[in-house]
């Protein structure tokens, strides 16, 4: 079985493969980190609020704080990364090594509604090559890069097992985390979205809000007897959809009306996955890896997973 080193000298990269390496080493550095302090639960005090709001207007809860601290340090010893783009902080943030050809975005913590009740949460991320001149200061631009041009993306998902799961665009890997040696060990390659499923995952109770045609969707999927499966942590959703086929939507609401997942950090790097893994991921209007984006923090409408059952959600 391949550890991750190993994938990583081997596995197709369109980039410099030191700093690929440097990325990924620092990164699961950081998992480690948030995985044990998440096995731990309450004996670690990473439960509850930190008594703090971030720029999407969220309680923070302490996990989310100390996970993104975790990885900034992280990825401030790489030397291969300039800039920072997290759902935890209102503004880029430049690195100690500002002069780094790579750009890292993450929602260090995906599903903080669940850390306190021991339900699986994530860390998503993605990488793009900076656009700026290396001798000049990084810029908004070099973050508000299109998701086609990622060139490394994934998640961790803390669950039953923790399991890596990333693409540098030649497929879909997923890692075990091996907890006695400290290791992330390849189980699967090559990972393929079933075109249809009989699992949809959305936010019932946003339902009323919802328009018409999401409504009719829905009332599709029922009248075939699918089931509703929704954890409320994305990173689980969408893995579980992954390997069995479904659909995961968080479309527009009253209350968000672009919806609510983050297009940076949350929508394209699993959009980049979805369909290096032969699925789909969709707004209303387009692909998501066609979003150009405009803001830090925007949110889209997400429609994501099994190529058909998107094209029937967004057909109606
Ligand atoms: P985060 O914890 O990073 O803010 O993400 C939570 C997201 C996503 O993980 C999940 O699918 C969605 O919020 C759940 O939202 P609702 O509680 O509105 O359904
Ligand atoms: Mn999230
Ligand atoms: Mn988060």
């Amino acid at each position: 079985m391949k550890t991750l080193a190993q994938l990583l000298e081997t596995c197709p990269f369109k980039g410099n493969r030191t700093d690929l390496k440097s990325i990924m080493e620092a990164l699961t550095e950081g998992a480690k980190r948030i995985h044990k302090d998440v096995n731990r639960g309450g004996l670690a005090n990473i439960y509850g609020a930190a008594g703090s709001e971030n720029v999407q207007g969220e309680a923070q809860q302490k996990l989310d704080i100390i996970a993104n601290d975790y990885l900034i340090e992280a990825m401030n010893g790489t030397g291969s990364v300039c800039v920072i783009a997290s759902e935890e902080d209102e503004d880029i943030l430049l690195t100690t090594h500002p002069q780094s050809p790579y750009v890292f975005c993450m929602d260090p913590l995906d599903g903080s509604s669940n850390i306190d009740v021991n339900i699986s949460i994530g860390t998503i991320f993605c990488v793009f090559e900076r656009l700026s001149p290396a001798n000049e200061q990084p810029q908004l631009s070099d973050v508000l890069q299109k998701g086609r041009a990622q060139v490394l993306a994934g998640y961790i998902l803390y669950s039953t097992a923790t399991v890596l799961v990333f693409t540098t665009g030649a497929g879909v890997y997923v890692l075990g985390y091996d907890t006695d040696k400290e290791s992330f060990i390849m189980v699967q390659e090559g990972v393929q979205i079933p075109e249809n499923g009989k699992i949809y995952s959305c936010n019932e109770g946003n339902m009323l809000t919802y328009s018409a045609q999401v409504r009719g969707y829905l009332s599709l999927c029922k009248s075939r007897k699918y089931s509703a499966r929704y954890i409320g942590s994305l990173v689980a959703d969408f893995h579980r959809n992954m390997l069995k086929g479904g659909l995961f939507m968080y479309p527009s609401t009253e209350k968000d009306k672009n919806g609510k997942l983050r297009l940076l950090y949350e929508c394209n790097p699993l959009a980049w996955i979805a369909e290096q893994a032969g699925g789909s991921a969709k707004t209303p209007e387009m692909a998501v890896l066609d979003v150009q984006p405009e803001k830090l923090h925007q949110r889209i409408p997400f429609f994501i997973g099994s190529k058909n059952m998107v094209q029937e959600a967004l057909s109606i």
